[in-house]
């Protein structure tokens, strides 16, 4: 080969070097996604506990708790006894009305092969599902709402004793109320009716004749099955529904916190000591709200199980600026923080402490925030240029070399 012409091919070389490596970074982005382990410890583990024993840092906040994914007990199915995929990916994108089981939705919050990979991950805590594969049962078209059938629900209602539990006017206060408890031992309320849309498997008369069917596993609510033919189903579907009496759509938190995020935003000014130690879990919020720390790192703290939840808070100001924080603060636009908070308010006077708090923190780690900056396409480019001219030098010195052999 000609070797006055072989530096030449340095540059080649690192073209093609840089295109494979982008090709390699652009699949890995593209590709299948994180892994079940480590989406479920970013955002499940928290409340589901690190192995599925529904006892996560968070668990002892919530009412009904988080389920203990060991026992291979659901309550949401189409099934009689084992959830399918389609049914734990409704309750993963839905979430659970009513409880703090919020929604992960589409694309939004997680790709669809990743909720994919969520539900394979969380039914791998369970042996249960080694043995069967759920087969859904199809439940009949709903047919259209009529007197007759309305009257007739009413009186079934009755006479099949629903009341004992949800009460005669359906308000959930039935003379068993009280007494109920669910399979993992905590006590349980039945349905209040009158509360529109916000049932857990979905508030629709569809929803309603597949709960009565298959019953809410781990809870006293019965599985009716044949017991009554379809049209009584679809009377005492109908009638639950109209005992709401309005056809409003309700938003998915409760009732007791309609009141969050509404109030008027007034920069208090804040108290970063008072900040931090509400950060830390020294002061408790007013609320009775977790602690930070337990989800969040700062300044490279995170001691006693802090930290692995949320992103590292030190440079939240710089990121947000302080509206942005106050807003943040003030609405919880998260998923894993929101249902948390929306019940347990933080009060103005902690915002302005904590936003002091996170205000402060920041010019310690402003060198962090640079180096997260720049984004793989970015590096993936200085990759290849370095790349680039490296080779190029090397073709150099080589053809260099090869010359003065000769
Ligand atoms: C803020 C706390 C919280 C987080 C975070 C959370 N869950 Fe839940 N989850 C709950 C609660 C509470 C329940 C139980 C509600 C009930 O029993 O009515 C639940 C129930 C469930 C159920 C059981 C549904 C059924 O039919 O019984 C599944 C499945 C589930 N969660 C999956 C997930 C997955 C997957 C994630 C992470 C992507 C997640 N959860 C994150 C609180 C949470
Ligand atoms: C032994 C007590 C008991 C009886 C009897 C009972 N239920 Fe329930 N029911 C419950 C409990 C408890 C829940 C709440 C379960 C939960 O929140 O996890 C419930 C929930 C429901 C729900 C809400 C489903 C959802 O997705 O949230 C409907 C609808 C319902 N019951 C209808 C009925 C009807 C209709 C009858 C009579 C045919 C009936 N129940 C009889 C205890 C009972
Ligand atoms: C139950 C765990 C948990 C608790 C408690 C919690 N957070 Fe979070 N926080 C998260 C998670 C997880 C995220 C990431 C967004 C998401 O997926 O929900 C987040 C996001 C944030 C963000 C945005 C950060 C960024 O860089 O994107 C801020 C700011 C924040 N949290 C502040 C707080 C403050 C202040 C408190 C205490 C009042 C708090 N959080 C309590 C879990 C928690």
């Amino acid at each position: 080969m000609n070797t006055r012409y072989s530096f030449l091919l340095a540059p080649l070389f690192g073209l093609i070097l840089f295109s494979l490596l982008s090709v390699a970074r652009l699949e890995s982005a593209e590709g299948p996604g994180r892994s079940g382990a480590a989406l479920y410890k970013e955002y499940c583990s928290v409340c589901h506990g690190d192995v599925g024993g529904g006892d996560g840092f968070a668990a002892k906040y919530l009412d009904p708790r988080p389920r203990d994914f060991r026992s291979g007990v659901y309550k949401i199915r189409s099934t009689p006894s084992l959830p399918t995929d389609e049914d734990i990916t409704r309750t993963i994108t839905k979430g659970i009305p009513g409880t703090l089981m919020p929604a992960f939705e589409f694309e939004k919050d997680l790709k669809e092969v990743e909720i994919k990979t969520l539900v394979a991950y969380v039914k791998s805590f369970s042996d249960a599902f080694d043995s069967e594969t759920p087969e859904p049962i199809s439940f009949p078209k709903p047919p259209s709402k009529t007197e007759e059938l309305l009257a007739m629900g009413e009186k079934l209602y009755v006479d099949a004793g629903c009341g004992a539990c949800h009460g005669s006017s359906g308000k959930g206060d039935g003379p068993s109320a009280k007494t109920l408890q669910d399979t993992w031992g905590y006590s349980i309320s039945p349905y209040d009716f009158t509360i529109p849309g916000r049932m857990k498997g979905g508030s629709t008369v569809g929803d309603i004749y597949r709960a009565l069917y298959v019953g809410i596993g781990g809870t006293p609510m019965p599985a009716y099955g044949e017991t009554y033919t379809e049209e009584q189903n679809w009377g005492l579907a109908y009638y639950a529904l109209s005992l709401s009496d309005s056809d409003e759509d309700s938003d998915d938190w409760g009732d007791d916190d309609d009141d969050w995020g509404d109030e008027s935003s007034e920069t208090v000014e804040g108290d970063s000591n008072i900040g931090k130690d509400l950060v830390m879990g020294v002061k408790p919020f007013e609320n009775g709200g977790p602690p930070c720390i337990g989800c969040h790192s700062v300044m490279g703290i995170g001691a006693s199980g802090g930290g692995p939840w949320g992103p590292d808070l030190t440079i939240a100001h710089q990121k947000f600026k302080e509206y942005g924080l106050e807003t943040i603060l003030e609405t919880i636009p998260f998923p894993t923080m929101g249902p948390l908070f929306h019940p347990r308010r933080i009060t103005d006077e902690e915002r302005g402490h904590i936003v002091a708090f996170l205000k402060s923190t920041e010019s310690a780690e402003v060198q962090i925030a640079s180096v997260k900056a720049s984004s793989f396409y970015t590096q993936t480019i200085i990759a290849g240029i370095l790349g680039v001219i490296l080779l190029t030098f090397i073709g150099l010195i080589a053809g260099k070399k090869n010359m003065e052999l000769k």
